[in-house]
């Protein structure tokens, strides 16, 4: 499949952008609302509401971004597949941001250099779906499309779209955002508090005596630092840390509703998060998606998958970073644990001979979801680690940098992939799987994943930032 359209020639000048203008485009995994006048209604709320983020935010997020695509950085992004309206909880945003620190101090270690925090959360809401309808026992409704949208019930009255589920979405993320924001800032953050979390883990794990030579050794970072004066009260990067909310910018009257121009730039941000990215069945040139995230400012990513073709890649490229802005466009790979070796190397060559600027994120969840006995959706852990470790082969053939992981996970114990220290089999699933979506690594999955990457890296010795620049 070629996703690459013909209506966007190179050589010809893009229309004006407006934040309206995607409307003009073939829009694709939008919802039909079946009350256009309550949509409005909606919308114009929307667009008087404060925004979630600032520009400023978003600007210093794509200078993070930057110094990743120099090799200078690595990202970690995860979060829940999709995030729910009942499932909104203190306990459960501070469980999934708890183990993202968890993962990113493991992460740094790993790597040697600074690890950009980016949450799926506070405004992962709207999901893309392979069929517009679900069979069940022969009855057949409208698909569900994550909460923004409709319902998981299956009832025809869940899954007519609602847009009053924007303005549920646009609250929940506010409140999510505000609980994040004061743990990072607040002192929940604390690096020696997350570091013996993590003794905590390596403790519980049938796989303890392998971390524990890491975690000794991050032990003894942080006890010299220490002896060295660094502590929560000298230095606030050892108390607080960055923080930063993304989400597929898939339901594009929202994105749109929450565009507001940046009074100092005079430039347009999606103020629904800071990093938004197109998905793999969305990334068309000649799509509404990609007419809208060209023309918002923030850092934004692109899913990369399997039938991805060098020279669509590169004209996508074009269209959504022409200036070259370093830190403007990450690339999410996605091909699956099969097939990353026979499709990224040719994609991270052809991007590096021309010349542009991109982050690298690996996706290792997507291209590996397979069907149960039970028909249930989930995810082998060891195809989850065996694709990072094909991506980081294929890098370090390309000379290129691997600049991070994008994953799919939560602070809670569930049962929803199988495999990893724990041992979980398919007769596990049904105990805790609570996802309405993709199958999500649980806390020790997780961390367990973090911990073998970090390994992996170390072994790696990746080539060091001037070499990658030089390549
Ligand atoms: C996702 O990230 O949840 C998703 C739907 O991914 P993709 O677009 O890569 O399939
Ligand atoms: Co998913």
């Amino acid at each position: 499949m070629s996703l690459a359209g013909s209506s966007r020639p190179l050589d010809t000048q893009p229309s004006p952008w407006t934040p309206a203008s995607w409307r003009g485009f073939p829009v694709r995994q939008m919802p039909v609302y079946p009350d256009p006048q309550r949509l409005s209604a909606v919308e114009a709320r929307l667009r008087r509401y404060p925004p979630l983020v600032f520009a400023g935010e978003a600007r210093r997020l794509k200078a993070s971004l930057a110094e990743v695509a120099a090799g200078r950085a690595f990202v970690l992004q995860g979060g829940d597949c999709a995030e729910s309206f009942d499932d909104f909880t203190a306990n459960i945003i501070r469980d999934t941001f708890r183990v993202l620190l968890q993962m990113a101090v493991v992460l740094t270690f790993g790597s040697s250099v600074p690890v950009v925090k980016m949450g799926r959360m506070a405004g992962q809401f709207a999901k893309p779906r392979s069929s517009d309808n679900e069979t069940i026992d022969g009855e057949t409704l409208p698909s569900y499309r994550g909460d923004i949208i409709n319902g998981p019930a299956f009832t025809s009255e869940a899954r007519i779209p609602d847009p009053t589920r924007m303005e549920t979405g646009y609250f929940q993320s506010a409140g999510t955002l505000n609980l994040l924001r004061a743990f990072a800032t607040g002192g929940y953050a604390d690096l020696h508090s997350v570091h013996a979390w993590n003794l905590g883990f390596v403790e519980r794990s049938p796989l303890a005596a392998r971390y524990q030579d890491l975690a000794a050794r991050i032990d003894e970072t942080l006890s010299f630092m220490k002896a060295c004066g660094m502590t929560a009260e000298t230095a606030p990067q050892i108390r607080e840390t960055e923080f930063y909310t993304s989400h597929e910018a898939l339901l594009l009257p929202y994105e749109e509703a929450l565009a507001r121009v940046d009074s100092t730039t005079g430039e347009t941000y999606a103020c629904s998060a800071h990093f938004v990215w197109i998905g793999d069945r969305t990334r068309h040139l000649d799509g509404a998606h990609v007419e809208f995230m060209r023309g918002i400012r923030n850092p934004i990513g692109l899913k990369v998958g399997p039938s991805t073709e060098p020279e669509d890649l590169l004209r996508l490229i074009d269209a959504l970073n022409p200036s070259n802005e370093p830190g403007r466009l990450t690339l999410i790979s996605r091909m699956g644990v099969d097939k990353v070796e026979s499709k990224l190397p040719r994609l991270l060559r052809a991007v590096r001979q021309s010349g542009a600027s991109v982050v690298w994120l690996c996706d290792p969840m997507h291209g590996n979801t397979i069907s149960t006995t039970h028909g249930r959706k989930t995810r082998r852990f060891d195809s989850i680690l065996g694709e990072v470790r094909g991506f980081f082969e294929a890098h370090a053939a390309e000379g290129t940098w691997p600049g991070g992981i994008h994953v799919e996970m939560t602070g809670q114990e569930v049962t929803e992939c199988v495999g990893g220290a724990h041992r979980l089999t398919e007769a596990d699933l049904g105990r805790r799987y609570e996802s309405f979506c993709d199958p999500r690594l649980n806390a020790e999955q997780s961390l367990e994943l973090a911990f073998l990457v970090a390994e992996e890296l170390k072994a790696r010795r990746l080539p060091t930032p001037a070499a990658v620049v030089a390549a």
